[in-house]
Formats: structure tokens, C-alpha cells, sequence
């Protein structure tokens, strides 16, 4: 780690077209440019630091804009291997809006070196704020508290090939300064986070009493996942798996596996297309819905002989495992859109003797299983949609990262207790108010008396908050 290091991208000169996709986004990114608006000349995030996690695509990029905008200064890494857009990259760093260490096609041991370039200042200390996705930047600094107070577990053994480089990157760090993630953490204000799986980190923390600041949970805005996850996985997944394969989706057999917020999004872009679609679940409120949707629910068990593309939404652990992939149809398409690369077990592929892979371009392998039956496995088993193509368009994601920095902007303001928190529902509303004019929606307003008559404010909140939507 050398923290006086500026950036590392893949490619500056690609920094010009970064910069135009940037603008071209303007108009589609509506809640930022009103944030940008509303507080450049205040800069209420002056003077704090704030360290991003999450995919560096352009639409990140106008994230990283705004908070630089609002004051911030700003550290970027991106949050998997293979969602950098090395064009938006190169733009941030040419705009000067923040210190970005990202590339498309990172290794493992690539990737944590970048999170903790991008948590660590020239000065070697850390950020006041983090914006995270998955949780990456948060578990980086919480594992290095844990063995700065026991060193002990700096030898511990493990199979798991991202926690072995997470324990490297914490032996050198140890060196350095045996102290380096107990003072990073000390500083941090908290952090606010984007997505399902990250979330659910964040409460287990909390519920075990190892979280060492405030985190907003971004992920259960209603602006947040019932748009993005939903909306966004609609219009992305089709896009990854066409960009990669070029496969005619009408008449397929598409396996959704979940039912959430992306499964349901993914169900009705496939079905849109043309394709049959099944879909397998645990939870019977969420098999329900489907079921009631029109879409076959089945098991694994029965559909992995069936389906000619498998996508995993579930945010779950070996969803697709070895005996159903013995059992799937020669050439049949297994991708996964959940956020880590362990719904599928590409274990199985990598370990059995005799399975040999080949690939076809950067993100498609084609993968031959000792009966000489193959499998097309799209991004190793990472997100299809931002591995293989651009992940979520901007309009949606406007949604997100203005509850992004919605929750910034209150982290900053505000001491919190380690918890773990939701923005306001006036402040849900709002977001979404934000996002009407550019799709010309009118909205009615209540009179006083129809306001008191069904028990809400006439400005909102609209809603209880166990309203469901
Ligand atoms: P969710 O919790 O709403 O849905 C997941 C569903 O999977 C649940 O209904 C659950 O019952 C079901 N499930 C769990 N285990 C299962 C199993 N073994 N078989 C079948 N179904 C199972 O979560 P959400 O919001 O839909 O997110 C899913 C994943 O997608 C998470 O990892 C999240 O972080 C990620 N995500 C990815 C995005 C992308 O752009 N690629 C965007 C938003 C979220």
C-alpha cells in the first residue's frame, strides 16, 4: 500500500468519453442534479472524507460527482471484479472529483488492495464516511479491528479464496502499523449501504454487537429496492446475458431462482422476451406471488433438466450446485445476478477432474463436463449485469444514490449510536417526487379534508411505515 499513490485505472485516455457519457446522463439522473443544486453552494460534506465501494459504471461516477460537489473528498474502489467501466473511471480521475483505484477484470488480490487504497488517506488515516455495496469496505475494517485485538487469527487457515486475501491484505497492513484499522474505525461516522446482501451483513453485526458504527440500510428505501432491484434487474439482466451470448430469449426455458425484489424483475423481463418462465423458491408468500403472476414454481431438482438459462437472484449460498448441473441440457446458459459469486457452485467446475473450460471472450466460459455435456457460465458466477454488460441505466439508478446521499448528508449531520437505520419515509417521498417531472408525471393533491379524512399530512408522509407498496 503506498497512500500517496493518486489512482489506478486501466486507461486515462479514456477519460473524454467517460466524461461525455457522464453529461449524456444528466438528464436521466434527475435526483442528483437537484441535490447538486440544492446544496453546491452550502457544501455540507466539506471537509469529510468519504470512501466508495460499489461499482465504478458511469452512473457511479455521477454519485461520486455529487458528493464531490457537496464538499466530499473522495477515495473510489469498486465493489466487484468486473463492473468497472474503465471509461468512467479514467473521467473521475480527469475531473479531479476523486481518487479512484478500479479496473474492469481485477484479480482477487487486485480487488482488496483497491478497497484499501480506497480507505486509506496519504496521511494513512481513514475516511469520516463510507459508501458501501456488499459490505466489502465495512468487513475490511471490521476483520482488521478483530486481529489487531487478537493477532492470533492473522494464522488462521481458510478455504474460502476471498477470505484468504482479505487475511493477506491485513498481514501486510499489521506491519505497517499494528494500529492502522482500529484508528480508521474510530474516525468513521458510519456508513450507508446499497444493496440486500450488504444490508443483511449489517444486521447480523448488529445483532451479534460487532458493529463499530451507524450504517443506513439505503437498500429498504422503497426508492431503492422496490425500483432498482425490481426495475433496474428488468432491464440489466437481458441486457448482460444478450451482450455475452446473443441468445434469442423467445421461446427459452428461463429458471429464476428467487422470488425477491430482482427475481420478480428478472421473471418479467424474461418473460417479456418470449421465454417460459419457472421460478423456484423457499419462502411461500414469495412462491405465491409467483405463482399468482402466472409463472411455473418448481424445485431445482425438477427444472434444472428443463431450463436453457438458469439466473440466480437469491443472495443465497450454492443455489446451483454440481448435481444439477450434471443434469442441465447440453449448452444450457447458468448465470447469477444476486450479489456474490457463491449462488453457483463454480467449485464444483473448477474441482471435478476432467471438467476443462474454454473461453469464448472475456466473462463467457464454456465449460465441458467429463461426459462431454457443456455449460456456458457467464462472468464466472459474479453479477451478469454488470459483469457482462453496464449494469442498472441511470434514471433508476438516480433513485438509489440519491437515498445514497440523502444518508450521507444525515451521517454527517448527525451522532449515532452503532445501529442500523432507514431513511425517513418523507424523505422516500421525496426522492421519488424528485424522479416525476422527467417522466411527466402529474400528481393529484389532497384537499384538508380529504387529507383528514384518510389521517394523513396533506405534504406526506402518504403512508404508515409497514405499508408494503
Ligand atoms: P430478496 O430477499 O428480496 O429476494 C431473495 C429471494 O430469494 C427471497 O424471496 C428468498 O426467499 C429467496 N431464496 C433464498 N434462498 C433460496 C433458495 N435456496 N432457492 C430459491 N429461492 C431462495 O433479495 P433481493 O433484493 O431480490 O436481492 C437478491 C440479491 O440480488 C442480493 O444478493 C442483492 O444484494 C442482489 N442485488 C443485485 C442487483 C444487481 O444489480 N445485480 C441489484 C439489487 C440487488
Amino acid at each position: 500500500i503506498d497512500p500517496k499513490l493518486d489512482h489506478k485505472v486501466a486507461d486515462m485516455s479514456l477519460a473524454d468519453w467517460g466524461s461525455k457519457e457522464m453529461q449524456l446522463s444528466e438528464r436521466e439522473m434527475p435526483g442528483l442534479m437537484a441535490l447538486i443544486d440544492k446544496y453546491g453552494s452550502e457544501k455540507p460534506l466539506k471537509g469529510l472524507r468519504v470512501t466508495g465501494s460499489l461499482h465504478m459504471t458511469i452512473q457511479t461516477a455521477m454519485l461520486i460527482k455529487t458528493l464531490h460537489a457537496l464538499g466530499a473528498d473522495v477515495r473510489w474502489a469498486s465493489c466487484n471484479i468486473f463492473s468497472t467501466q474503465d471509461h468512467a473511471a479514467a473521467a473521475i480521475v480527469e475531473q479531479g472529483l476523486a481518487k479512484v483505484f478500479a479496473w474492469k477484470g481485477e484479480t482477487l488480490e487486485d480487488y482488496w488492495w483497491c478497497t484499501e487504497m480506497a480507505l486509506t488517506w496519504p496521511d494513512g488515516t481513514g475516511p469520516d464516511l463510507i459508501v458501501d455495496d456488499g459490505g466489502d469496505a465495512t468487513l475490511l475494517v471490521h476483520e482488521g479491528v478483530k486481529v489487531e485485538k487478537d493477532p492470533s487469527l492473522l494464522s488462521r487457515t481458510t478455504d474460502n479464496k476471498e477470505f484468504r486475501c482479505v487475511l493477506d491484505r491485513l498481514i501486510v497492513s499489521a506491519k505497517a502499523d499494528p494500529q492502522k484499522w482500529t484508528k480508521i474505525a474510530a474516525r468513521i461516522r458510519g456508513v450507508s449501504e446499497e444493496t440486500t446482501t450488504g444490508v443483511h451483513r449489517l444486521y447480523q453485526m448488529a445483532k451479534n454487537g460487532e458493529l463499530l458504527f451507524p450504517a443506513f440500510n439505503v437498500n429498504d428505501s422503497v426508492t431503492k429496492s422496490k425500483f432498482d432491484n425490481l426495475y433496474g434487474c428488468r432491464e440489466s439482466l437481458a441486457d448482460g446475458i444478450k451482450r455475452a451470448t446473443d441468445i434469442m430469449v423467445a421461446g427459452k426455458v428461463v429458471l429464476v431462482c428467487g422470488y425477491g425484489d430482482v427475481g420478480k424483475g428478472c421473471a418479467q423481463s424474461m418473460r417479456g422476451f418470449g421465454a417460459r418462465v419457472l421460478i423456484t423458491e423457499v419462502d411461500p408468500i414469495c412462491a405465491l406471488q409467483a405463482a399468482m403472476e402466472g409463472y411455473e414454481v418448481t424445485t431445482m431438482a425438477k427444472g434444472c433438466q428443463e431450463a436453457d438459462i438458469f439466473v440466480t437472484a437469491t443472495g443465497n449460498y450454492h443455489v446451483v450446485r454440481g448435481e444439477h448441473m450434471l443434469a442441465m441440457k447440453d449448452e444450457a446458459i447458468i448465470c447469477n445476478i444476486g450479489h456474490f459469486d457463491n449462488e453457483i457452485d463454480m467449485g464444483f467446475l473448477e474441482d471435478t477432474p476432467g471438467c476443462t473450460k474454454v473461453t469464448v471472450k472475456p466473462q463467457v466460459d464454456k465449460w465441458t463436463l467429463p461426459s462431454g455435456k457443456s455449460l456456458i457460465i457467464l462472468a464466472e458466477g459474479r453479477l451478469v449485469n454488470l459483469g457482462c454488460a453496464t449494469g442498472h441505466p441511470s434514471f433508476v439508478m438516480s433513485n438509489s444514490f440519491t437515498n445514497q446521499v440523502l444518508a450521507q448528508l444525515d451521517l454527517a449531520k448527525n451522532d449515532y449510536p452503532p445501529q442500523v437505520m432507514t431513511l425517513p419515509k418523507i424523505l422516500d417521498e421525496e426522492v421519488a417526487r424528485l424522479h416525476l417531472a422527467r417522466l411527466g408525471v402529474e400528481l393529484e393533491t389532497l384537499s384538508t379534508e380529504q387529507a383528514d379524512y384518510i389521517g394523513v399530512p396533506v405534504t406526506g408522509p402518504y403512508k404508515p411505515d409497514h405499508y408494503r407498496y
